[in-house]
């Protein structure tokens, strides 16, 4: 079965490279920093070359971390000629000067638009202006483009009125003959999980992301139930509402086209860190993009810790490109104060044969979770009748090897002082940059990606795992290896 569903993808993956507005980009999700989540309109050249040059010397360049975003509040709009201009006071030499930077540092460089008449904070939109505006982008070296939904002119309501207001402007960033990644940002709206594949290379299925663990908000009206047909958006979404939204319809997200989950809100502080951890492996596990929204200047050894741990980028990234599924999802007694008292498990295929397992405990008192390998491998045989479930396997935590504070106070440090970082290579470290990405050391088993072997599970077994509340176990199933 996974041999038939690798088969599967890599046919999608050749049907969507024959598709003429497929840019070749996001093979795997892409992962980047963007300054809306921390800094919301607070924005300027400064804070984009401090923060590239962080990525860079806190290693996230090495893990691929690529892409620096200036979101919403860049623009001074329009020029006599109808040309986009940045606002000259935040961005005095020029998006093509940042851009030179960013590309002598090996980053990409990132910028938003929307598909209105005003952005959301109500700068210039390019709704009618696509080919002008795709090409400004492409003549300041501009290689992503977050595109917004705010003032859309009532251009929305039906899937073909907005696929075709979206691939207006794919068709626009193709045109300029550069790779642009194409990021939508329409919210859900109209079902763009089917139909925007073809035109983007990843689309927001939820309202806007709040840092917060799973507090329900009247802004966000729609829970996962009625995700398919949500109305309205909205923002101030807790994690867990996400994750609840994205769970009706994972496999949608296909190499060169995902399904985003919204930016992370690891080391914004509105979370504990057990729930960053949580928010960190479903966004992994699901194959969101991995855009990072905290200040990187002030990180603290926590955050670099979740956002650097190279296990968990792994999943992100694995070449199978297969998404968690979520297998089951119970209620618990013990609510906390704002969610529904939940336990979920997950599980996804990953390259070489293994298995991702994902207990998690959203109720309020740790507890012990437990899933049989019956549940975890349903998808290659329901009711236990796998192969896989016939077989032993050793069981790998991928959070079991996160850099403790110490290690990541001195890379900190280090970066600080512009001074070279302590040697975390091994085992902890990965360059995936050098290596063109997870594939070669997945290939390679090259231990930083595959944390750390807590035990074994027999032939119709289960897995077990002690979880604190708000928190996840994150396993990687291996074939037991048989000795002869
Ligand atoms: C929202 C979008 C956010 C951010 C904001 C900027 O519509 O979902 O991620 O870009 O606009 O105004």
């Amino acid at each position: 079965m996974a041999f038939i569903r690798t088969v599967f993808i890599l046919a999608g993956l050749a049907a969507l490279r024959a598709n003429a507005a497929f840019n070749g980009l996001a093979i795997t999700p892409q992962m980047g920093w963007n300054t809306w989540n921390a800094f919301s309109c607070d924005i300027d050249e400064r804070l984009i070359l401090e923060t590239a040059q962080t990525i860079v010397e806190l290693g996230f360049k090495d893990l691929g971390y690529h892409y620096v975003v200036i979101d919403d509040c860049w623009s001074a709009g329009r020029n006599s000629t109808g040309h986009l201009q940045p606002d000259p006071n935040k961005f005095p030499n020029g998006m093509d000067f940042l851009s030179d930077k960013l590309h002598s540092m090996g980053l990409g460089m990132g910028m938003y638009s929307d598909a209105g008449s005003l952005t959301c904070a109500r700068f210039e939109g390019s709704l009618g202006h696509e080919q002008i505006d795709a090409q400004t982008f492409a003549s300041w070296g501009v290689d992503y483009l977050k595109y917004d939904n705010c003032f859309n002119e009532g251009q929305s309501g039906t899937p073909l009125i907005t696929y075709n207001r979206y691939k207006t402007m794919a068709t626009a960033l193709n045109a300029t003959g550069r790779p642009i990644l194409y990021s939508i940002c329409n919210w859900g709206e109209d079902y763009p999980w089917k139909w925007a594949q073809t035109v983007g290379n990843s689309w927001r299925m939820s309202g806007d992301i709040f840092d917060t663990f799973d507090k329900p908000d009247a802004r966000c009206p729609c829970t996962g139930e009625d995700a398919f047909e949500c109305q309205l958006p909205g923002w101030h979404c807790s994690m867990m509402n996400i994750l609840n939204k994205v769970a009706l319809f994972p496999e949608k997200g296909v190499p060169g086209a995902w399904n985003d989950m919204d930016m992370l809100e690891v080391g914004n502080g509105g979370m504990t860190d057990d729930e960053y951890v949580v928010h960190f492996s479903m966004w992994a596990a699901l194959k969101s993009p991995l855009i990072m929204g905290n200040d990187l200047r002030k990180v603290n050894a926590q955050t670099l810790s979740i956002l650097s741990n190279p296990a968990v980028l792994a999943v992100s990234q694995d070449p199978l490109s297969s998404p968690a599924f979520q297998r089951w999802r119970y209620y618990v007694g013990d609510k906390d104060e704002y969610g529904q008292g939940e336990i979920q498990m997950w599980s996804g295929d990953l390259s070489g044969g293994d298995m991702l397992v994902v207990l998690l405990n959203a109720g309020d008192k740790n507890r012990n979770m437990n899933a049989t390998l019956a549940d975890i491998f349903w998808d290659h045989g329901p009711g236990g009748t796998a192969t896989q479930v016939k077989q032993a396997w050793d069981v790998y935590d991928l959070w079991a090897n996160r850099v403790d504070n110490a290690t990541a106070n001195a890379i900190i440090a280090a970066a600080k002082a512009n001074t070279t970082a302590p040697d975390n290579a091994l085992p902890f470290g990965y360059n995936a940059t050098a290596n063109g990405g997870y594939e070669a050391g997945l290939t390679q088993n090259v231990p930083a990606l595959f944390g750390k072997k807590v035990g074994s599970v027999r032939p119709n077994g289960k897995v077990t795992a002690e979880v604190r509340r708000h928190s996840v176990a994150m396993l990687r199933l291996r074939a037991t290896k048989v000795e002869l």
